[in-house]
């Protein structure tokens, strides 16, 4: 280890762990020519908790999405990755179309995500997708406990897709150590009362050991909401629930810093770069990029105004910008995103045909597809500046991605204050992606940025990218789990009456 990021190295634990969540890390499919492949699942979260579970090993649980999948594993539905290096273990647990329908795209993602994230998307809720979710929920517990080896393998669970599993596996392993880290905002409580099971949901959660959000403002709505539905006592970071203690925490996710600083400052970085500006036909002197699963909580179309405003706001500028988009497709199934989709492509097309030079260069580079990391490490550095304009936002690791990136110290970082990495990413530019005109001059000002400037915000950004990176993140939640779990059960050698709660 060489990179900033090395510092945290030494409080990472080597304790095996069971990971949880919906999306597998690796999924198996068949090529055109009938052969077997393999792929690593894109985006931050899927990255950085792949790169935890190279370091401390154990059995990572997930739905098995991949057409191939079924065709590789042995009899306990069990293989070992990553394929190319075995380093732990994936289980898959297979879901029937109505499961994944209903559970995945309706419960949680019809459900769920538009409830969490204020969008303007209207949250649907189906008593049918409900039961599934309850179902799903339950056959994830129920392989877990398979799986789980003894009681003192901590089981780290993500996300809202499976809120449930902690109530379901406590009942059948009560000492069983949980933490469930919630990846995305957690809604006030007056929004919380859209969702007809929103009790159920905190009762779910509140099963868990440690319960750990992006930021204090998610961990603040959460415990008002426990208080407020369920009438739980609250006291410092502990949540009471029929004897049951919860610490609920703030802990923002980081990325694989070494990994991306290692692909940064690699000397084919050099010949990626002018690849991917060949194959982008890129001639421009400025360049611009966002990468972004293809969801209306990016912000996107947004983007693409203020990238037209700044067009017609600087006349100087026509000819001389590109802006690359990669899009990632995503729950394509859901009529929300189909529309976003569409959205995106439209405004696309109008901005070109409008800004068009004489010449023949249109501003906008749209590519729908997903990039592996050592691409992306090498568009990001091609970039003199990049836009994260979510609508709201749990973190956004593309944001502390391109910081990790540059490790030249230029480029300059264009940030929404909607989402969670604002907090901590402080000298990036800051914009609201309502304010159009706002972000137009942002743009602007980026594209103008001295180079002193570019760099000072650079170093400092690194700084704090590179000083809590995925394995701190980890750390700080499992020592938490495995040092405070002691006082989270009742009736058991670990209960509140043996040790006395800790209610700092
Ligand atoms: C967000 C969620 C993750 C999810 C990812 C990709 O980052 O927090 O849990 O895996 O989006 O979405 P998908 O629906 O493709 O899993």
């Amino acid at each position: 280890m060489t990179g900033p990021g090395a510092s945290s190295v030494a409080a990472r634990s080597t304790r095996p762990l069971i990971v949880v969540s919906n999306r597998e890390p690796y999924l198996h499919t068949y090529g055109p020519d009938g052969r077997l492949r393999w792929s690593k699942t894109p985006g931050g979260v899927s990255v950085a908790l792949d790169a935890l579970m190279r370091e401390r090993g154990g059995t990572w649980i997930a739905h098995g999405a991949g057409p191939a999948d079924r065709d590789v594993v042995d009899r306990h539905d069990r293989l070992r990755v990553p394929p190319d290096g075995p380093r732990y273990r994936l289980r898959r647990l297979w879901l029937t179309e109505e499961e994944e329908r209903r559970y995945y795209g309706g419960f949680a993602n019809e459900g769920l995500w538009p409830l969490c994230h204020v969008v303007h998307v209207r949250p649907i809720f189906r008593a049918k997708d409900w039961a599934f979710y309850q179902r799903v929920n339950a056959r994830f517990a129920e392989t877990i406990d398979e799986e789980l080896p003894a009681v003192r393998t901590p089981v780290f669970i993500q996300d809202y897709h499976l809120a449930l599993v902690a109530a379901e596996l406590r009942r059948r392993r009560p000492e069983v150590r949980m933490a469930l880290f919630w990846h995305i905002p957690w809604p006030h409580a007056d929004r919380l009362r859209i969702c007809p099971w929103r009790r159920d949901l905190l009762r779910g959660l509140l099963a868990n050991d440690l319960l750990a959000f992006q930021v204090e403002r998610d961990r603040r709505n959460f415990v008002q909401a426990a208080r407020e539905e369920l009438g739980a006592a609250v006291q410092g970071g502990l949540v009471e629930l029929g004897g049951h203690f919860t610490r609920v925490t703030a802990v923002p996710i980081g990325v694989d810093y070494d990994r991306i600083l290692a692909f940064a400052t690699d000397e084919a970085l050099k010949a990626e770069m002018d690849r991917l500006r060949r194959e982008l036909q890129i001639t421009t002197p400025i360049i611009g990029v966002g990468v972004d699963r293809l969801d209306y909580t990016k912000g996107i179309p947004e983007r693409l105004d203020a990238i037209d405003q700044l067009l017609a706001d600087r006349p100087d500028l026509r000819g001389k910008v590109t802006f690359v988009q990669v899009g990632v497709p995503s729950r394509s199934r859901i009529a929300s995103y189909r529309n976003i989709e569409a959205v995106i492509d439209r405004k696309v097309a109008d901005i070109n045909a409008r800004h068009r030079t004489a010449e023949g260069h249109e501003p906008i580079r749209y590519r729908k597809s997903a990039l592996k990391l050592r691409r992306l490490v090498a568009l990001f550095s091609l970039a003199d500046f990049c836009i994260v304009s979510s609508l709201h936002d749990g973190m956004n690791l593309v944001a502390k991605e391109f910081v990790a990136a540059r490790q030249d110290l230029d480029g300059v970082l264009v940030l929404s204050e909607l989402a969670g990495a604002a907090q901590e990413l402080t000298d990036a530019l800051i914009i609201n992606p309502y304010d159009v005109e706002g972000f137009a001059r942002a743009l602007s000002r980026a594209v103008d940025m001295p180079p002193a400037e570019r760099r000072t915000r650079m170093r400092a950004l690194q700084k704090t990218v590179a000083g809590s990176d995925v394995f701190r993140w980890a750390s700080e939640i499992l020592a938490d789990l495995e040092e405070h779990g002691a006082v989270s059960y009742p009736g058991t050698a670990r209960s509140r009456a043996a040790t006395g709660p800790d209610l700092r």
